[in-house]
């Protein structure tokens, strides 16, 4: 008899399905629920709310839409709504030097499919790279590389190039061909690799897999410029994310930023690959793209993929009913107009920067934390029981939702997360605040965390 796959190892989910406090309403970045409890929402939910809650122009915004029309179905009508927010995203991916900083214009990403989140969006980008090779004639690629410890979705097809050990178990068997190349990590850089070597030497682990393979089998390479829940807010090493896109480029394969959690601002620029000066293929955003006010994503790519896919199929063979469903492209127009008219990417980018040390130099004196890193308002803590070996705590302590249980009851939401060293052990904590968070809000944010943190330090396993 096949054995029963056991229960997790660890105990996984604070917040599980039951028990769980009901929302009632929210304002800026508080969150109450039916008690009247009050919530300081430190992690924007996952990544998502970059307005905060309760945002009059964007709820406004979507009430005007609906009062229009329920649904403007895509394959019958475009709409206004649909048609700004690619002229935003367009605009918006280019970056704040407009075409230059895309370079060559067959680069530019300029073409999208309107999806209705973060799993779709992947799952459209892995679709349109297949479809693309296919267009070509190159229907050999068909194998996607993808990173260890990363997250892409829990579509069958995002979930195939994710490495999230509980969430692929029962899936297993059943998904895409997919490699998967170490963590890069640079609080871990492997034995004998120097941080300042790291990026050259996990490009080249990419090349060695797409050599292994054969690039003629090779489709794309997806990952997170910066890993999100999955890693715990690790930026990509310096130098890594242009090595990675010459090795792409090289070799046929294209390269698919996955900027679910990571895009839409929250790193302090649109795109957070941007930072890198890399330009990707194909890329997939949604979280803060309608911040929370409506389900909405996108897979973006490129002109010279769009001219391709256009001459074989007549366009991208992805999407379903609510594809660019017209009251959360309003949501999504009304988001970013308010994110670029009040100057947030900037505010991210500055505050974000002083948030990150100040949160060093408020936790530096608890052992346990062993790195505090990221980019913008996406900021990871990793928690270590040897800050001088790194070694993680025992998994069954499961100390970073312990300490994300303490935050909680103590009315601060922050994202806990296990397993980030090898889907078991490792204890994580996203901080991902929305934009809007003022200064004061920030540092009621580190006040509280440093409670929560010595709180759950405080209490033993299971306690
Ligand atoms: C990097 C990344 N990609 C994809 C996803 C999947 O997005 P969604 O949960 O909206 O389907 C997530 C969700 O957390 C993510 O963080």
């Amino acid at each position: 008899m096949t054995k029963a796959r056991g229960a997790s190892s660890r105990a996984r989910s604070w917040t599980g399905s039951r028990g769980l406090p009901k929302v009632s309403h929210g304002t800026g970045i508080y969150v109450y629920d039916t008690s009247g409890k009050r919530y300081l929402d430190a992690s924007g939910g996952p990544a998502v709310y970059c307005l905060g809650h309760g945002h009059p122009e964007v709820t406004a915004a979507i009430v005007r839409q609906l009062e229009r029309i329920a649904h403007g179905y895509r394959y019958t009508f475009t709409s206004d709504p649909l048609e700004q927010l690619r002229e935003i995203v367009t605009r918006a991916c280019a970056g704040p030097d407009g075409a230059r900083s895309t370079g060559d214009p067959a680069r530019r990403l300029d073409s999208m499919v309107f999806v209705c989140d973060g799993s779709e969006a992947v799952e459209s980008a892995l679709k349109v790279a297949l479809q693309y090779h296919s267009a070509r004639g190159e229907m050999t690629r068909r194998r996607f590389i993808a990173r260890r410890r990363s997250w892409h979705g829990n579509t069958l097809g995002a979930l195939g190039v994710s490495d999230f050990l509980d969430r692929r178990a029962p899936f297993e068997g059943a998904l895409v061909d997919a490699s998967f190349l170490p963590q890069v990590s640079m609080y871990r850089p492997p034995a004998g690799v120097a941080p300042g070597s790291l990026g050259a030497h996990a490009a080249a682990e990419l090349e060695a897999e797409i050599l292994r393979v054969g690039p003629e089998r090779v489709a794309a390479f997806i990952f997170e410029p910066v890993v999100g829940a999955a890693g715990g807010a690790l930026p990509p090493p310096p130098g890594y994310a242009q090595r990675v896109r010459e090795i792409c480029s090289r070799h046929g394969v294209l390269l698919i930023a996955d900027e679910v959690m990571c895009g839409s601002g929250r790193t302090g620029t649109w795109r957070a690959l941007e930072q890198d000066a890399v330009v990707p293929d194909i890329m997939a955003v949604a979280k803060g793209l309608a911040g929370g006010y409506q389900p909405l994503g996108a897979t973006i790519y490129s002109h010279a993929i769009a001219e391709v896919l256009e001459a074989a199929d007549g366009g991208p063979l992805t999407g379903h009913t609510f594809s660019g469903h017209t009251a959360a492209c309003a949501a999504g127009v009304a988001v970013q107009t308010i994110v670029a008219r009040d100057r947030l990417l900037e505010r991210v980018a500055s505050a974000g920067a002083r948030f990150q040390t100040a949160l060093r130099e408020a936790l530096g004196r608890y052992e346990a934390v062993g790195d505090v890193r990221g980019r913008g308002f996406l900021i990871g803590i990793e928690l270590v029981a040897d800050r001088a070996t790194r070694a993680p705590f025992p998994p069954e302590r499961a100390l970073a939702e312990t300490i994300g249980s303490c935050a909680f009851e103590d009315g601060l939401i922050c994202y806990a997360a296990g397993g980030n060293l090898d889907g078991v052990a490792g204890d994580i904590i996203l901080l991902a605040p929305p934009y809007i968070a003022t200064d004061a809000e920030l540092e009621e944010i580190i006040a509280r965390f440093a409670r929560a943190v010595e709180r759950g330090l405080g209490k033993r396993a299971g306690g």
